[in-house]
């Protein structure tokens, strides 16, 4: 549950302008009516004048700061294999997890677009892309209350970054020094990452505290697999020692195709002992077609109930990663 910051700091105050006197009046009236709305964990607040900044801090009931009840957790939606879901699970999960209150980033790590496009914008558009983030390091751009989400968006200038960033210093650490100044305003930050093992899924990999990993219901799978745990590995043994597997959520499946059976009963089998197998999410053009209109399928169509029930249940065990 999102809670207010533990700190609401007020930029440039000073105390000697009476415009900047009367404006703060204002703010602390906000923040008495914050602290004392209903349900509200947060009792009591603290003023301080810092010279050049205002700060209230927030206190609930007992007295102890006001916080986030848990870190945001940093989920990179990552397989190599391309068209296995990984945008649609992003969009539609962070979706899911925004409806229940939680607050929400969604991160396009993916040259192609794909988040940017099915989340309404147009990737031409965009003024800053990831590319001046992870190359100029300029902070994250993002753009607020996107699908009730707030969203950072890419466009094709992204896949000039890996070439850029080759002699760069410490560049693995580049998304996650991006992410680390936000990440406490976030219950959830969700990476779509690109369809490859390169650069720019290893950032995202290390930037992360999951990996979720969309895996479709063919005999390809496996193969896809095996390099999905060699790159996890990878990661941990270098940059990111505390990466966890939040699961594999199978994707695009079809109860009625023989091969779909068999392969998610020997997904079931063989992988359940890495992590956890999520329920499928069945193959419905209802997924294209809620893309096409730029919508998560929830609002697309709300009657998807076998689709949405496999979202919920994703939702569900996302919160309680720990
Ligand atoms: N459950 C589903 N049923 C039917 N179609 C689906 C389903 N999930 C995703 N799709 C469709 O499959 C296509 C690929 O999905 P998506 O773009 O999410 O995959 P991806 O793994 O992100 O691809 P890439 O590797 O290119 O980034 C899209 O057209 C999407 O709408
Ligand atoms: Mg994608």
């Amino acid at each position: 549950m999102l809670l207010l910051p533990q700190n609401i700091r007020i930029f440039r105050y000073d105390s000697l302008k009476a415009s900047h006197v009367f404006v703060l009046q204002i703010c602390r009236d906000i923040v008495a009516a914050l602290c004392s709305s209903k349900g509200k964990k947060h009792k009591k607040f603290l003023a301080h004048d810092q010279g050049n900044s205002f700060v209230f801090t927030l206190f609930d009931q007992l007295g102890y700061l006001a916080s986030r009840e848990q870190m945001a957790r940093i989920i990179a939606v990552f397989n190599q294999a391309g068209g296995v879901a990984k945008t649609t699970v992003t969009q539609n999960l962070g979706y899911h997890l925004a409806r229940r209150n939680h607050k929400v980033l969604l991160i396009d790590m993916d040259p192609q677009s794909s988040l940017t496009t099915f989340m309404g914008l147009d990737p031409h558009e965009i003024e800053m892309s990831l590319f001046e983030v992870l190359v100029k390091e300029k902070p994250l751009h993002i753009l607020e209350n996107v699908l009730d989400m707030d969203f950072s968006p890419t466009n094709t200038d992204l896949s000039a970054a890996e070439i850029q960033l080759v002699n760069e210093d410490l560049r693995e650490f580049r998304l996650k020094s991006a992410i680390e100044p936000v990440q406490d305003e976030y219950d959830f930050i969700l990476i779509d990452c690109p369809p490859s093992l390169g650069l720019l899924s290893y950032l995202s990999l290390v930037a992360a505290t999951h990996i979720l990993v969309p895996i479709e219901t063919e005999f390809k799978a496996f193969n896809g697999t095996e390099k999905v745990l060699e790159t996890i590995a990878r990661v941990r043994s270098k940059a990111n020692r505390k990466l966890k597997i939040a699961g594999f959520v199978p994707t695009r499946h079809d109860a009625r195709k023989t091969q779909n059976i068999r392969c998610l009963g020997a997904i079931q089998e063989q992988i359940a002992d890495i992590a956890p197998i999520f329920p499928p999410i069945p193959n419905t053009t209802n997924f294209p077609n809620a893309a096409e209109a730029r919508l998560p399928l929830a609002l697309y169509d709300p009657k998807q109930k076998s689709a949405l029930n496999s979202l919920e249940q994703l939702a569900d065990a996302m919160e309680k990663l720990s």
